[in-house]
């Protein structure tokens, strides 16, 4: 990976608030969220292929941000870049501030691993380990974390269970394999693996695409759970998800974010043309 970022970090990376107002949340207090990730400017190529194009974008705190935008657009390539999944891409390279209130995400020096610990991903997929239940949530803390007893992993599975509302599924087989689960159950447990490891920030990438609309529906009120206590970041193409469970929304096209606000503005009030055409189905 190459990165070519500006040498200082920019001077608003103290926990600033974002400009966009908490709505329709439990929890939303009438106080706005600071900023958890913060984009100033950032571009990214794929060797000469531009894929992003100068971002400028706040992602606030404990708050569920939903990226959607038409196939190809870069949402994928913007959600691996801030955990750095681009490292193994050899042309992959980006320029312009990508940081978290404490860390430059692109800087040649950041602890990648220590990053990733502050951020949990959850794929399109389900993509449980060829392990036991039990292993799969346990896998990230032995990794993360030495020293840990058996009662301490006991403990954190059953509490990453419990988050990903999959404990009374599974607590009589914590032993068996995680490939005998069903699909929404195997997603539920690739959320509880990416939080047992004590995650800031969840990564979706269209984590409800393989599953059918009852366990969409599970995942999406298990979103809306962890919002308490994570800062969300859910790529969609489902509209009505995205309306259902984001509190703010970046539409996205051609690398390029063409109107970030309000969930409700954006989908009621968009700003842009092109934004209507798509949250209304004209095109995507
Ligand atoms: N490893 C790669 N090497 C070269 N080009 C890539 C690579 N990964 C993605 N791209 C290109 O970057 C652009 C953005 O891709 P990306 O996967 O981020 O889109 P997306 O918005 O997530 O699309 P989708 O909704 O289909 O998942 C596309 O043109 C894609 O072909
Ligand atoms: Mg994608």
């Amino acid at each position: 990976m190459n990165t070519q970022t500006t040498p200082e970090k920019p001077a608003s990376l103290s926990k600033r608030p974002t400009g966009f107002m908490a709505v329709d949340t439990e929890t939303a207090s009438a106080i706005e969220p600071a900023t958890m990730i913060e984009m100033d400017a950032f571009s990214a190529w794929y060797g000469d292929f531009q894929a992003l194009d100068n971002l400028d974008l706040e992602i606030p705190e404990k708050r569920v941000t939903a990226f959607i935008g038409p196939s190809g657009c870069g949402k994928s390539t913007l959600l691996k870049w801030i955990n750095r999944m681009n490292d193994v891409i050899p042309t992959a390279h980006a320029a312009g501030h990508l940081c978290l209130p404490d860390i430059d995400i692109l800087s040649r020096t950041t602890d990648v691993v220590a990053l990733r610990r502050r951020i949990g991903m959850v794929f399109q997929k389900p993509n449980p380990f060829p392990k036991s239940i039990y292993d799969n949530i346990a896998f990230g803390p032995r990794l993360h974390y030495t020293g840990l007893r058996r009662s301490d992993l006991d403990n954190l599975v059953e509490w990453s269970l419990k988050k990903a509302a999959l404990w009374d599924e599974v607590k009589d087989r914590l032993n068996q394999s995680a490939l005998g689960l069903s699909g929404g159950q195997q997603q539920r447990l690739c959320i509880a693996r990416a939080i047992s490891i004590g995650p800031e920030i969840l990564l979706m990438d269209e984590p409800c695409s393989a599953l059918d609309p009852a366990s969409t529906s599970r995942i999406e009120d298990l979103i809306f759970e962890l919002r308490k206590q994570y800062t969300i970041v859910i790529v969609t193409h489902n509209m009505q998800q995205a309306a259902r469970c984001s509190d703010q929304t970046a539409f996205f096209f051609e690398g390029r974010i063409i109107e970030a606000g309000p969930t409700r503005e954006l989908f009621t009030r968009p700003r842009e043309k092109q934004t209507e055409d798509y949250v209304t189905g004209k095109f995507g």
